[in-house]
């Protein structure tokens, strides 16, 4: 297999990017998109601010061109990302207790329902646990209004779309650590109550101060002993040269080492479309080439 898309398909998994509705007409990023990547995650035409902007009126036209592309091309989508404490429109930023909770359960509840049948994996809660060695969720509007409101997103989720595959993404939680921990600890208590969760997406956004961490592989394989899948979902790595591609390696072979790891996303395909304001994290040159790091990743899946 010759790309990163067909290489993963050859091992069970796909290999996806994040994607931006607006560089669609870029021709050398569509281009690459439609050679080399089997999924895709909407990098923010789905979170609440772009899908709800006013209470109760949906938009959804930069997301469904996305969602049209990628089913005309074959390709799996991610949906990012139901309830977050983050990119919230202002309406929902203003909202609290049992309003903001209705709120939720009703966004939830309608996006779902609008891609219904067309996303293979939905990010349903994202980033809910707080840095540092306390294994407490974070602090944010949607945790003021009980703690079961990550449940409920996911049993809203269900209702709404029985056939998606429903995930809980977070960042920090890559290597064993309080926060990952914490995460596990949810995922334990779900599975016994019969909470619906179907998977673990970890971000995996990588530079010097955060490095790929040595028990990546043994993290997401405790997960995956608990009976989830799990999902390498916005895996983006600072760097350059050799340093780079081997740890573009590590991190594609240890998800490759976890059965139960389907599916990796790099968060971007040019190092100029990363959401990083300055550096190099990613698998394509500005001008579009692959790089060293984008060899060592196919190398990786078993490609060349
Ligand atoms: O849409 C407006 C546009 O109208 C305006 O002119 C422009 C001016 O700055 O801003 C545009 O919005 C920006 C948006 O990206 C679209 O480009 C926001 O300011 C900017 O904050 C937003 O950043 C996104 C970020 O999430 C927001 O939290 C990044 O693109 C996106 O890559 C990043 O993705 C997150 C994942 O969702 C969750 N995990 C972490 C990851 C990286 O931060």
């Amino acid at each position: 297999a010759s790309t990163l898309g067909s290489a993963a398909a050859a091992q069970g998994r796909y290999f996806g990017t994040a994607v931006a509705a607006y560089k669609l007409s870029d021709s050398v990023y569509s281009g690459i998109l439609n050679r080399e990547f089997n999924s895709v995650t909407p990098e923010n035409e789905m979170k609440w601010d772009a899908t709800e902007p006013t209470q109760g009126t949906f938009s959804y036209t930069s997301a469904d061109t996305i969602v049209n592309r990628a089913i005309t091309n074959g390709q799996k989508i991610r949906g990012h990302a139901l309830a977050w404490h983050s990119q919230q429109p202002s309406w929902a930023q203003s909202l609290s207790g049992t309003t903001l909770r209705n709120a939720m359960v009703n966004h939830v509840t309608q996006v779902a329902t609008h891609y219904k049948g067309k996303i293979d994996s939905w990010d349903v809660v994202n980033e809910a646990f707080a840095d540092g060695s306390t294994g407490a969720r974070r602090d944010s509007n949607l945790q003021r209004t009980g703690d079961d409101w990550i449940e409920v997103a996911f049993r809203t989720a269900r209702a709404a779309d029985p056939a998606a595959k429903l995930c809980y993404n977070d960042y920090n939680t890559d290597g064993v650590n309080a926060k990952s921990t914490a995460v596990y600890n949810m995922v334990v208590d779900f599975k016994a109550r019969g909470v619906p969760i179907d998977c673990v997406g970890f971000q995996s956004h990588f530079n010097s101060a955060s490095p790929l961490p040595s028990d990546y592989q043994s993290n997401l394989q405790r997960f995956a002993n608990l009976g989830v899948d799990v999902q390498i979902t916005e895996l983006d790595i600072e760097g350059s040269g050799t340093a780079q591609a081997n740890s573009y390696s590590t991190a594609v072979k240890a998800c490759l080492a976890v059965t139960r790891c389907n599916g990796i996303t790099v968060w971007g395909i040019r190092d100029s479309d990363s959401w990083r304001a300055s550096g190099t994290p990613l698998l394509f040159d500005a001008n579009g080439n692959p790089k060293q790091a984008y060899t060592a990743a196919l190398t990786a899946l078993g490609g060349s």
